[in-house]
């Protein structure tokens, strides 16, 4: 596979960008990432005309693929050519409320931003400033962004920044909890429950591999957060209208947080965030309420009708059906490559959402007949429920090089594009196919 042109970009790269690049795992794949030309249905075309089938989708925002049904594509070029923005508010912004207030259970109000990241930093201030308290339990290994609160490591007795450049009087006020974990959310509450504000987790994990919650645990933080005056954050940057379709995981789970923080498909392509929730909380921002918050760049007239279209054109044309089966059709398919040739390896995601975790101890290939068969669910029936990753350290623990070392430079070679790591997830969209998945789980064959 010829890579000059991506080799000669990364080269000019190095030169004028940190690390070649301008957001960190994108220099994950070494010696040197792809650099993409343009985008085409399912697939992608980097600069040296090496064609792949793109199982990224831009880390999660492209529910329809790269090519943008003409009602999406016409809602973003009137907008664009229509100013393109005013710093002064417009319909579209509240057409996209709307839609999302009708269809997401917890949302009476919503305010849109720039970022998941710009989602979950309002979301932190405005727990702190509706509670009066300091503190957050985040789980350990999950990612809300690049921002102070949540670039927190170790446990709560010891929270460290895990990054340069954030003070360790902010860490203290964050408590990370392994993921699954109930009493060691309880342990927090017992000692710290006066001052916590809230629990903040993505419903499912998606940034450390993909970790299903075990049955009842997010009843568990629900009941917990209520009986101690904390509120219950679920990120759904991730999530957000892909699991549980327009209704996000939460109504898949039908448990209801006080706050949700969206990202990626709610912008259809385009950079988003948004903190939705509780009238009474979400009022708590200004101008109505005492939180300060407001950006130069939130509810772009062009971002929200790319979200709008894209939202619509999801409810009107079977998309979650046609994502939602072939992220069955990939989950499935690699269950039984695994029983074959990696019985220890494990299949993980949910709707349109998949991975496979290099665990390295399994139940052995001859008692995987009652196995989770579309990836895993933390059933305690399920012959691999004690080696399944539980939390982002059982995932940590998994052969993390090989995957990003060996395996993913060898599925590339085939033609497929998986996300850059083990921990990221990767997603179907539309535009995929079913020869897409043949392909695909050909390559996987053929790699493991
Ligand atoms: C769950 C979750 N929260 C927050 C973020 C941060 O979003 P952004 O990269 O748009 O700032 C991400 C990014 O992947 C995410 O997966």
């Amino acid at each position: 596979m010829n890579d000059e042109q991506s080799r000669d970009l990364y080269d000019r790269a190095l030169s004028v960008m940190p690390g070649g690049v301008n957001s960190a795992v994108r220099a994950a794949i070494e010696p040197y990432p792809f650099f993409v030309r343009k985008g085409d249905g399912g697939h992608v075309i980097d600069a040296d005309g090496n064609r792949y089938i793109d199982w990224v989708m831009g880390l999660g925002p492209l529910l329809l693929g790269h090519d943008l049904p003409e009602s999406v594509r016409a809602g973003i070029q009137r907008n664009a050519s229509e100013g393109p923005m005013y710093g002064a508010p417009s319909e579209i912004e509240v057409d996209l409320a709307e839609f999302v207030v009708r269809h997401v259970p917890s949302v009476e109000k919503i305010r849109f931003v720039n970022s998941g990241t710009e989602a979950t930093t309002s979301a932190v201030r405005l727990a702190r400033g509706y509670t009066g308290r300091n503190k957050i339990v985040v789980m350990q290994g999950g990612y809300h962004g690049a921002q102070e609160s949540t670039l927190v490591e170790g446990d709560a007795d010891d929270p460290a920044p895990s990054s340069a450049g954030i003070p360790q009087s902010f860490a203290e006020h964050t408590l990370p909890v392994p993921f699954n974990d109930e009493a060691a959310v309880r342990e927090v509450f017992e000692e710290h429950g006066d001052d916590i504000a809230a629990v903040l987790t993505e419903p499912i994990l998606g940034n450390r591999g993909i970790v299903y919650p075990e049955d009842g645990y997010h009843e568990f933080l629900r009941e917990i957060t209520d009986e101690h005056g904390a509120l219950l954050i679920f990120d759904e940057v991730i999530t957000g209208f892909r699991v549980g379709g327009l209704g996000c995981a939460q109504s898949e789970f039908g448990v209801t947080p006080d706050l949700t923080t969206f990202g990626k498909i709610v912008g259809g392509g385009f950079p988003v965030g948004a903190i939705g929730g509780r009238a009474e909380i979400i009022e708590q921002f200004a101008p109505s309420g005492p939180v300060f918050q407001a950006g130069t760049f939130s509810g772009h007239p062009v971002t929200m009708a790319a979200g709008l279209e894209t939202l619509q054109f999801a409810a009107e044309n079977g998309v979650y059906d046609h994502v939602n089966g072939l992220g069955e059709q990939l989950r499935s398919g690699l269950t039984e490559i695994l029983a074959d040739q990696a019985p220890s390896y494990t299949v993980t995601g949910t709707d349109s959402m998949f991975k496979v975790i290099f665990t390295r101890d399994g139940p052995g290939a001859n008692s995987l007949e009652e196995q989770c068969s579309s990836g895993c669910r933390q059933r305690p029936a399920c012959p691999r429920y004690d080696t399944c990753p539980k939390n982002g350290a059982d995932v940590a623990a998994a052969e993390t090089d090989r995957w990003r070392r060996i395996f993913w430079g060898q599925m590339k070679d085939q033609g497929v594009f998986l996300s850059q790591n083990q921990f990221e997830c990767q997603f179907v969209s539309y535009a995929h196919t079913d020869e897409d998945v043949e392909k695909t789980l050909e390559a996987y064959k053929e790699a493991l």
